[in-house]
């Protein structure tokens, strides 16, 4: 089903074909932007027809709570991403978090506005117990707020994700949830 959060300035809504054309206008605008920290892009990425058919598949996961894909949008303007994915429930009740905003928006604490409310939203609506997000050494933007959301350093993993083109070694942190409900198994 699809989702939509509110905040002071931004509202947040589950992917839907009907975002293809300002999710793609965010994606072209902010190539070079995300190039350092995105993992390798399919051929028609950057195409309306390959972003509305990426669309359709980001919200039959929704349906599945596979993945729990939100685009960030200031009026008509996607502005950012926040995607929880490898949802799982049983003992583990768990989801890894990516994100990004583009170039124009940064440095105004919008970023940070839209993870509390799309964690609030996991942790609060879904009852997750874990949100675990993963960085570069060299993000200090990206590790900045996380720590400023809460999240712990756990550990350091070598060679752990294929990002702009080579393994990389990634800072890894995470957010629990002390009031999630018992799993239900
Ligand atoms: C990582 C990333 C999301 C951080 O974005 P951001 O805008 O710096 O993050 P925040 O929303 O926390 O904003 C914090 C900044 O806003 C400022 N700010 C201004 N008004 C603010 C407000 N009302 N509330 C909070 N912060 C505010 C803070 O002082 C801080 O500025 P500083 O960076 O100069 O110290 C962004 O750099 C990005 O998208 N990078 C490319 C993709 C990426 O790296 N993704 C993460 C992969 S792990």
């Amino acid at each position: 089903m699809r989702v939509e959060l509110c905040t002071n300035r931004l509202v947040l809504r589950t992917a839907e074909p009907a975002l293809a054309p300002a999710v793609l206008a965010y994606f072209e605008e902010n190539r070079a932007h995300l190039a350092p920290t995105s993992p390798p892009l399919p051929a028609d990425f950057y195409t309306l027809t390959g972003t509305e058919r990426r669309l359709a598949r980001a919200e039959e996961e929704l349906a599945h709570e596979r993945q729990v894909p939100f685009f960030v949008l200031q009026g008509k303007e996607v502005i950012g991403t926040v995607n929880f994915n490898q949802c799982c429930r049983g003992v583990f009740l768990a989801a890894y978090v990516g994100y990004g905003i583009g170039h124009r928006h940064e440095g105004r604490g919008l970023m940070r506005e839209a993870l509390e409310a799309a964690i609030g939203h996991m942790f609060d609506e879904r009852g997750f117990h874990r949100i675990m997000a993963n960085y570069l050494p060299t993000n200090e933007r990206s590790g900045g707020l996380l720590r400023r959301l809460g999240f712990v350093v756990e550990g350091y993993a070598r060679d752990y994700l294929f990002i702009a083109g080579a393994w990389r070694d990634h800072v890894m942190t995470s957010l629990t949830n002390p009031d999630a409900p018992p799993p239900v198994v």
